[in-house]
């Protein structure tokens, strides 16, 4: 399985700053964001990485993350030229995917809770697609499910009005080899963007979608907004303080992953911070 984390989009709720510097790049205490979701693909074993930017931010990924090595991955790129929605990252992936499974991760959402990383690790073998449900108080910015008496998936609906449920979809998603050729067959929505829920829909018809209630003990934060940065920096702030443990932080990662030794990973980082400069 190899992964794809989505860094474009336009952060419109993020401007002013968001017209300057993807949101993605932006701290969430003491780290950028991007190092958030990047953790939660190699927490569950993935090292080939495809990630996706706006044409003009595309070379500051490059200089914060480079080819991946220093954290024992590998890092592919590739230009979204336009925020024309979350499945096109499918499409956009296709020759980079070969034919593999993928995790598909949001750039701007933030995991974290207990043994998540080796529960993810559980599904790179996936045959049709797995999503996640999440209990929220705010479903209508999302994707929401509706499961019927016996815990069936009934539908999917994306930022409806009235939600049929308080359980939204986090941006990760599993997808077998087929996602890019549902992608494709994709028509644009009535905001003109290839939507992830019509792809998990198209997953749904065929029979092929599997939803799993995230955990309470989980953590899943959507960073996109003002409020919601501020709150997710105090929360990482407040949980490294309290444990000594560090959240997100791709370079322990890759060491403990025994993917780089502890020197590597520092001189790595330290040559390619000095080649850039
Ligand atoms: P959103 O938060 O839905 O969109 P956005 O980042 O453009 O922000 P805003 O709504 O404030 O204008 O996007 C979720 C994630 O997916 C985020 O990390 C950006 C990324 N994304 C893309 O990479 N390409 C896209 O076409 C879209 C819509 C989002």
């Amino acid at each position: 399985m190899k992964g794809i984390i989505l860094a474009g989009g336009s952060g419109t709720r993020l401007h002013p700053i968001t017209r300057a510097v993807s949101k993605q790049l932006l701290p969430i205490y003491d780290k950028p964001m991007i190092y958030y979701p990047l953790s939660t693909l190699m927490l569950a074993g993935l090292r080939e990485i495809l990630l996706i930017t706006t044409p003009h931010d595309q070379d500051a990924f490059r200089r914060l993350l480079g080819d991946g090595s220093q954290l024992g991955i590998q890092i592919t790129y590739v230009v979204q030229d336009q925020p024309n929605g979350l499945a096109e990252a499918l499409i956009l992936g296709e020759e980079f995917l070969a034919g593999d499974r993928c995790a598909l991760i949001l750039g701007d959402n933030l995991f974290y809770g207990p043994g998540l990383g080796t529960h993810l690790e559980t599904n790179t073998f996936i045959d049709g697609a797995l999503i996640f449900a999440y209990q929220v108080s705010d479903p209508s910015h999302y994707g929401v499910v509706e499961f019927d008496d016996t815990g069936q998936v009934l539908s999917i609906e994306e930022k409806p009005p009235k939600p049929k449920s308080s359980y939204a979809v986090p941006g990760i998603y599993f997808y077998d080899s087929k996602a890019s050729e549902l992608a494709r067959a994709l028509t644009p929505s009535s905001r003109g963007e290839l939507e992830i829920t019509a792809l998990n829909n198209a997953y749904l018809e065929r029979g092929q979608l599997r939803v799993e209630v995230l955990s309470r003990a989980t953590t899943w934060l959507d960073t996109g907004t003002h409020e919601s940065l501020y709150e997710a920096g105090g929360l990482i702030r407040t949980l490294q303080h309290r444990t000594g443990l560090r959240i997100g932080d791709v370079e322990q990662i890759g060491s403990d992953q025994g993917w780089v030794t502890p020197s590597d990973a520092t001189e790595k980082t330290e040559s390619s911070a000095s080649g850039s400069a």
